[in-house]
């Protein structure tokens, strides 16, 4: 098996530090989602796109998870602006896309337009109720959306994540030279608990490497911050995991919360980076209660691997059970909810803000130990 192509069949290399701004004298200010979007397609980690999609382009992939040219694509990468901001937009005029007083690309709109955001939440995210929080995002971001190709002219800091942010190209070399011919992806936002590490582990025994691509980008106030989720996963893996077959990358971009459509939005970057396989455990990028367990993992079914370019790993709900005396799933255990060692992860956070530990057969102890001492660190701040 040789590492996938990219989607779309090329990887888009956008980023010039060298662009010439004379002449570019307008500017659009964009949000963090905007820039780490930005940012993405300008290293190609959401290839084949080059820009923030035209409405042609946006429309097909709210209605049909497709591009207009037919290529699977299931999320909108959007540039959302202010209705004041819309009249100065004028097709072919270059513009400066710019964050907190930095410029970071150049975008030449071909054109903008006012999206259907109820349509967009409803067949994106399958609600329109702003508790949702990809739908109350949705709503915030603007009203009309700005269209066209970009350059990334400068790359974000990577703060304490520097040595773990790699580009597509880069993650490519990475598994050429580690000689692995098939890798699988993980993505997760929590810390890796026995469930993550089962799934991995039992996806690892039958591929050359694991690829632990925790998402760093935006995600809600309520999740654990993105440093500490880092340094758990540094020292799980220096404890637990054979260095020569496993590669910690960050995922930087911002959560949806989109569940099903999110899934392949997700194996769809980690083919870019340059997995064969992506693992779909139990509600994928769900949140509440607005996913069935498995709708991730069944959406698959609208595609073909061929096409897809990557193979999905499907995993039931997996836990700790004390009668089989060690990590199942509901396909594997036959033994009762008593038996399992199941903790929702607001259980989790409640636990570890009391300074409770929960049990090691839930988590290992290491990375309990960065939990409590991040949860301190952010208290004390
Ligand atoms: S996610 O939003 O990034 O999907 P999370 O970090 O909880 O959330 O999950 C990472 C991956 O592990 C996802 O594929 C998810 O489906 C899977 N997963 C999480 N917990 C379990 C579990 N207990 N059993 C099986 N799969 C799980």
């Amino acid at each position: 098996m040789a590492l996938p192509k990219p989607h779309g069949g090329k990887l888009i290399q956008s980023y010039n530090p060298n662009y010439d701004l004379t002449g570019i004298e307008k500017e659009i200010l964009i949000d963090a989602i905007a820039l780490s979007d930005l940012e993405l397609i300008g290293v190609g980690l959401f290839s084949p796109l080059t820009g923030f999609l035209a409405k042609a382009d946006y429309e097909s992939v709210v209605e049909k998870m497709r591009l207009a040219d037919g290529t699977i694509w299931s999320i909108p990468v959007t540039l959302p602006v202010q209705a004041e901001k819309a009249k100065e937009l004028a097709a072919g005029e270059k513009f400066k896309l710019v964050h907190e007083g930095e410029v970071y690309g150049v975008i030449t709109v071909s054109e903008w337009y006012e999206p259907d955001l109820s349509k967009e939440a409803r067949e994106v995210y399958k609600t329109e109720e702003q508790a949702h929080p990809g739908v109350k995002r949705l709503f915030e971001r603007g009203p009309v959306y700005a269209a066209g190709e970009v350059t990334l002219i400068k790359k974000p800091g990577k703060g304490v994540a520097e040595d773990v942010w790699f580009e597509p190209k880069e993650t490519r070399a990475l598994f050429e030279e580690k000689g692995w011919k098939t890798v699988v992806g993980f993505q997760t936002r929590n810390p890796v608990h026995r469930a993550h590490e089962y799934i991995q582990k039992a996806a690892l025994e039958t591929v050359d490497g694991l690829f632990l691509n925790p998402l760093v980008g935006e995600t809600k106030s309520d999740d654990i911050p993105a440093d500490v989720r880092l340094r758990s996963y540094r020292v799980l893996l220096e404890n637990y995991y054979p260095k020569e077959r496993t590669q910690l990358a960050v995922y930087p971009a911002a959560m949806r919360y989109a569940g099903p459509r999110e899934a392949i939005f997700h194996a769809i970057a980690r083919k870019n980076f340059g997995c064969t396989h992506f693992i779909v455990g139990r509600d994928h990028a769900g949140v509440g209660n607005y996913y069935g367990t498995y709708d991730a993992q069944h959406i698959f079914s609208h595609f073909t691997e061929e096409e897809l370019g990557i193979k999905p790993l499907f995993f039931e709900h997996s836990f700790y059970c004390n009668k089989c005396e060690g990590m199942a799933s509901d396909k594997t255990c036959p033994h009762s909810k008593e038996d399992r060692v199941i903790l929702s992860g607001t259980k989790v956070r409640e636990m570890l803000r009391n300074g409770e530990l929960p049990p090691s057969t839930f988590s290992r102890k290491e990375v309990v130990e960065v939990l409590i001492e991040g949860m301190r660190e952010k208290e004390t701040v």
